[in-house]
């Protein structure tokens, strides 16, 4: 697995940047047309949103010390509405058609049409964990507002977009003409009440414990575990324009699974067992991505990405896009997204308000079936029927059980552990992720870490300490006994 952090590599041609992008590949893009621009409209906003809702000395403050500092001077109970703001501008929305347009068109160098989502971007703010879990509003307090203003979004959009197909129709108006618009616009509302009865049986069936969970986390802390986008709707094989507003690090940025690309996941269990990937299957090598103020983080969304839990001390504000180079749609997906899509060709000629309307049934991807290698992965466990005490070790299982580079899941009846053998030994951890409860066996691990298959964070395996206070592992004390492998709690001088 080749990865190159440097998008400009200018002998490449446009092909073989995207191709590399569908092999793996991510990309910083530092340079593109009218970044400054673009840039400072979109900074813009967020102080107007950041005055509007905490006054004019809060914008001060923000503007001389940066956004990455917002969560020292504006409060996190108001960051789901600050959200709300910038996805409700229509400056917004212009620039993010406008930059995905010309990145597509002179970056990426696409000459075939090639399209865009409708309103409303993805805009993603959250502040450091320790700040973000003072905050009294949840994720399902967000929703509740957000649905809202995406309804209204959409009705908006549906009507322009109606009211351009009356028009249309209407040029050289007679009575087949006519006819035919009733015709069209009763279809319209018929397909509008259906599409609401199925995306509300599937809410329905999709409702699960993970939610419930996710729901009751503060908003400012919200954080996506591992997914690809197309299991929720987005078309296949997308360009991700994750474009770094300001304080993305590896701490609290954006983590892509590059080596877990093209492996067959059932994800329809997604539904009945987690929130995301479900539990079982191993993650690959995380990669952690700062990306500079301003820049473009460019990767295939069918890859596994998470975000990253923002253990960091800033800030962390990102504005997200996609570039689609056909309307094709993963036939399991579980519901439909987005109100409509917009075509390159429209904004070339300056039209941003041109909606596609697709239905996803229409465009199914069959051909992607059958197509991908499943996952495979070995899996040591062992079940002790009994409690870890500090007093007496416990016998596992033969020492041969657990090779170098290997890890094992030990449950035993009071609590689950996570042993590992590298080239030093044996060390042993808590398996379970103190942040949202998430079994650690999944994770990836190397000699010194082992990194939670949820948000990222990086456990050490001698003391079980991440980069945050709040999140620490127990360790204990294993050994090989006459070809026996041992457990026991740790004592003082391990
Ligand atoms: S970092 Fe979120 S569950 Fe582990
Ligand atoms: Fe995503």
């Amino acid at each position: 697995m080749s990865i190159t952090i440097n998008f400009f590599e200018k002998t490449k041609s446009s092909n073989q940047l995207l191709e590399s992008l569908n092999d793996a590949n991510y990309f910083i893009l530092d340079e593109f047309e009218n970044k400054k621009e673009y840039y400072d409209a979109v900074k813009q906003v967020l102080l107007d949103g950041i005055e509007k809702l905490e006054g004019a000395r809060c914008r001060q403050l923000v503007e001389k010390y940066g956004l990455c500092k917002l969560h020292e001077y504006f409060p996190a109970d108001k960051l789901a509405d600050l959200d709300l703001f910038v996805k409700g501008s229509h400056q917004i929305k212009k620039i993010m058609l406008q930059l995905t347009f010309s990145v597509g068109t002179n970056n990426l160098q696409i000459s075939d049409e090639f399209f865009m989502e409708g309103n409303p971007f993805a805009f993603k703010i959250s502040y450091p964990h320790q700040v973000a879990i003072q905050s009294k509003v949840t994720n399902a307090d967000y929703h509740h507002k957000y649905s809202e203003l995406r309804k209204k979004i959409c009705l908006e959009e549906n009507l322009k977009w109606q009211l351009r197909q009356t028009e249309i129709k209407f040029r050289g108006l007679n009575i087949d003409t006519l006819a035919q618009t009733v015709k069209s616009l009763t279809k319209i509302v018929v397909g509008k009440i259906k599409t609401f009865i199925q995306s509300h049986q599937k809410k329905t069936l999709h409702t699960y414990p993970g939610f419930e969970r996710i729901a009751k986390q503060p908003y400012a802390a919200k954080v996506h575990q591992p997914h690809i986008d197309s299991w929720y709707g987005a078309p296949l094989g997308g360009t991700t324009l994750w474009w770094a507003i300001e304080g993305a690090t590896e701490d609290n940025g954006v983590v892509l699974y590059p080596d877990f690309f093209g492996q067959a996941i059932d994800f329809r269990d997604i539904a009945a067992s987690s929130s995301y990937l479900p539990f079982g299957i191993t993650v690959t090598k995380p990669h952690k991505i700062s990306v500079p103020d301003g820049s473009i983080l460019l990767f295939n969304y069918d890859m596994l990405h998470s975000s990253h839990l923002n253990i960091s001390d800033y800030t962390r504000i990102a504005i997200i896009s996609q570039i689609y180079l056909k309307l094709e749609f993963n036939s399991d997906a579980l519901h439909e997204r987005g109100s409509g899509f917009y075509s390159s060709k429209d904004i070339a000629k300056g039209d941003l308000e041109n909606l596609i309307k697709v239905s996803m049934r229409e465009h199914f991807d069959e051909l992607h079936k059958g197509k991908q290698k499943p996952h495979v992965e070995k899996r040591i466990s062992v079940k002790v029927n009994s409690d870890l005490s500090a007093k007496t070790p416990i016998a596992l299982c033969n020492s041969d059980t657990l090779g170098i580079g290997e890890k094992m899941l030990i449950n035993l009846r009071n609590e689950s552990v996570i042993a590992i053998r590298n080239a030093n030994g044996l060390r042993v951890v808590s398996a379970i992720c103190p942040h949202m409860g998430i079994n650690l066996i999944d994770g990836f691990h190397d000699e010194q870490h082992i990194y939670c298959p949820g948000h990222g964070v990086a456990y050490c395996l001698i003391d079980g300490s991440s980069k945050c206070d709040l999140l620490k592992l127990e360790v204990y004390h294993a050994y090989d006994r006459n070809g026996v492998i041992f457990l026991e709690k740790v004592t003082s001088e391990v």
